[in-house]
């Protein structure tokens, strides 16, 4: 494919397009994922972070489809990218780009989404949705496949219309997978969530800017703000999501609202603190739990260790906790510094450190199991 993420490396994640086919190397095994009775595929906004990391998911999963459209705005159009061995012209996204589209996977932020997307379910596709344009509305499933897959019940290829799912915001989905299995034992009462979020999660164009930044303070130059408003290397600040009139931001609101709805849990009180760091790649958060029940400290790491899409990086001997680079183009959120929460009595609060690829399991990986449960 044209630019994909390269493992190993943090700083050279995303090459530009070019008018000539670059050559993506898929592993060295025979692919199953060209069938003709497969569903086909649509990629909105192909060109992005997330944009190409569902090329690269969709690849490894071996997901199945007779037919993929790689669609991005009209700056894009006529570009050309490799996918499984075979070229590709990215399309423009237009009213018709949908005609024959089984599934539709949007990453093109929420203004094209709430456009597209219903033209998209009106052409009988189901579209699974990265941007916050649908998650809180009433009746569109939102969902993370490991904690509520009953959400979408229901909804498949084949059922002879459209549908929407959405994706929930990368922190959320992050924070999430590691507190709903102890939520599932112990019932949290209380959430206090603060997020180090990476670059990436503002999109390919934030990536290269750190990437510049970086590079130009080193050299005592003045660093380029172009996608954030002040220097981002060497640095942290106050996520850049719009302030509301509570004084929370969007991102911060979007875990206390999504979790509600995940979790369908109206009562549950959820504050986060939402900051990006000069990482690359990869979302950290701490998070501090109240339960309802107890719960010790063994009995939650031994829930987290049994958790599918969950690793535990906890060893205290040598300080080894998870850490973005860790899991970076990884599928699992790891976690660790599992500990009683001193301040709070009777065992019912735990502290807990999470790492997780938001591009990936945050964003791609997730819509992409979710399309696996529309087969
Ligand atoms: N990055 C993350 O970790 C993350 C996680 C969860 C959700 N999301 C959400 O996913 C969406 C994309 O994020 P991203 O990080 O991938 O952003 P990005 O790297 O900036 O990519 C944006 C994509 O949208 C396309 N696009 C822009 N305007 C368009 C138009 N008018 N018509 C068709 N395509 C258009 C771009 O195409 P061109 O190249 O042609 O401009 C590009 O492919 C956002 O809604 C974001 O909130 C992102």
């Amino acid at each position: 494919m044209a630019s994909l993420a390269h493992p190993g490396s943090q700083t050279r994640l995303f090459t530009k397009l070019s008018h000539q086919p670059k050559k993506f190397t898929p592993p060295s095994r025979i692919r199953m994922s060209l069938q003709e009775n497969a569903p086909s595929l649509a990629v909105v906004g192909v060109t992005g972070a997330v944009g190409q990391e569902f090329l690269s998911v969709l690849s490894d999963r071996d997901f199945p489809y007779r037919s993929i459209k790689m669609l991005a705005s009209k700056r894009s159009a006529g570009k050309q990218l490799t996918f499984q061995d075979r070229n590709y012209t990215i399309e423009e996204l237009t009213e018709d780009s949908f005609d024959g589209v089984d599934i539709a996977l949007f990453s093109a932020g929420g203004s094209i989404s709430k456009h597209f997307g219903p033209v998209a379910v009106d052409k009988g596709a189901i579209v699974v949705d990265n941007s916050s344009a649908f998650r809180m509305e009433e009746g569109i499933p939102l969902v993370i496949p490991e904690v509520n897959p009953e959400a979408m019940e229901g909804i498949k290829v084949g059922m002879g219309k459209g549908a929407l799912i959405a994706n929930p915001n990368c922190s959320t989905i992050i924070c999430l997978m590691a507190a709903t299995p102890l939520h599932r034992h112990a019932k949290v009462q209380r959430m206090v969530v603060s997020t180090y979020q990476a670059a990436s999660g503002a999109g390919a164009a934030a990536m290269e800017e750190l990437e510049l930044q970086t590079r130009e303070v080193l050299e005592g130059k003045p660093p380029t703000c172009n996608i954030f408003k002040q220097q981002y290397a060497f640095n942290l600040f106050s996520h850049n999501a719009p302030i509301l009139s509570n004084g929370y931001n969007e991102e911060e609101m979007k875990l206390v609202k999504e979790t509600r709805k995940i979790w369908n849990d109206m009562n549950v009180k959820v504050t986060a603190t939402c900051i990006r760091v000069p990482v690359m790649r990869a979302h950290a958060e701490s998070i501090n739990l109240q339960f309802q029940q107890p719960l010790d400290e063994d009995t939650a790491k031994d829930i987290l260790k049994s958790t599918p899409g969950v690793v535990v990086i906890d060893d205290r001997a040598s300080n080894h906790f998870p850490t973005p680079l860790e899991v970076s183009n990884k599928d699992n959120v790891a976690v660790g510094r599992i500990r009683r929460d001193l301040s709070q009595d009777g065992n019912k609060g735990l502290d807990i450190f999470v790492c997780g690829d938001q591009i990936r399991k945050g964003a791609a990986l997730n819509a992409i199991q979710i399309a696996e449960m529309l087969l």
